[in-house]
């Protein structure tokens, strides 16, 4: 069933995760025992289904803001009967306030946005929780920013690069930068004082 969603996602162009970037996903979510996740980008509700599907105690909230994307989540995930642990929230995710603290934050949407998404969540972010970034390479577009025709995409391209160079150099954090997983998976975590 979740399959069948994911090769209509696919075939209609609708951006979802690759294959090697869940297996990765769903791997740290088990080895890091992480119940309480926030997403950030539901789409059709592809990959928080595959999180939820881990363990029952599992629980996602997901945030969307396209209209039609929301509805196909409602009931892909209605129909898979994850609704008890999936809530998807349809709005921007700059409108979602929340005081709930969560183990780990999956950030996958609006890659230009992602140093903004990182500060406004770093709140809800348990003291050993992750944050995980989806498309850290872009396609590997990070790697040939000048060859970029589109000025839009370069601008794009050069936001994710000068993240990677901020997080690289953010004395807070501790971070894993797995270019070779999927489209790229940054792991951040707080870096523990040291002592
Ligand atoms: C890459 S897709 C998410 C894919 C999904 N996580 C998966 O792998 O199955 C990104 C989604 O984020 C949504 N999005 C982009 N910017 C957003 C924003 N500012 N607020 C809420 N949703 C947003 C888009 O509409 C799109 O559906």
């Amino acid at each position: 069933m979740i399959d069948e969603i994911k090769e209509k996602a696919l075939k209609e162009g609708v951006p979802i995760i690759k294959d090697e970037g869940l297996a990765f996903l769903l791997n740290f979510i088990k080895e890091h025992h992480c119940k309480d996740i926030l997403e950030l980008g539901t789409a059709v509700g592809y990959s928080s289904m595959e999180m939820a599907k881990l363990d029952k105690d599992i629980h996602i909230d997901t945030i969307e803001k396209n209209k039609d994307m929301y509805d196909q989540a409602i009931v892909n995930i209605a129909e898979n009967k994850l609704d008890k642990q999936i809530t998807v929230h349809f709005m921007a995710i700059e409108d979602f306030h929340t005081d709930k603290m969560y183990d780990l934050i999956f950030v996958d949407a609006a890659k230009a946005q992602y140093q903004k998404y990182m500060e406004m969540f770093l709140p809800n972010l348990k003291d050993d929780g992750y944050m995980i970034f989806d498309n850290m390479i872009f396609h590997s577009l990070v790697f040939q920013v000048d060859t970029i025709a589109s000025k839009n995409l370069r601008n794009l391209v050069k936001k994710i690069v000068k993240f990677r160079e901020n997080v690289h150099n953010d004395k807070r954090f501790d971070i894993m930068m797995n270019d070779d997983v999927g489209d790229g998976i940054l792991v951040l975590t707080r870096r523990k004082s040291e002592t």
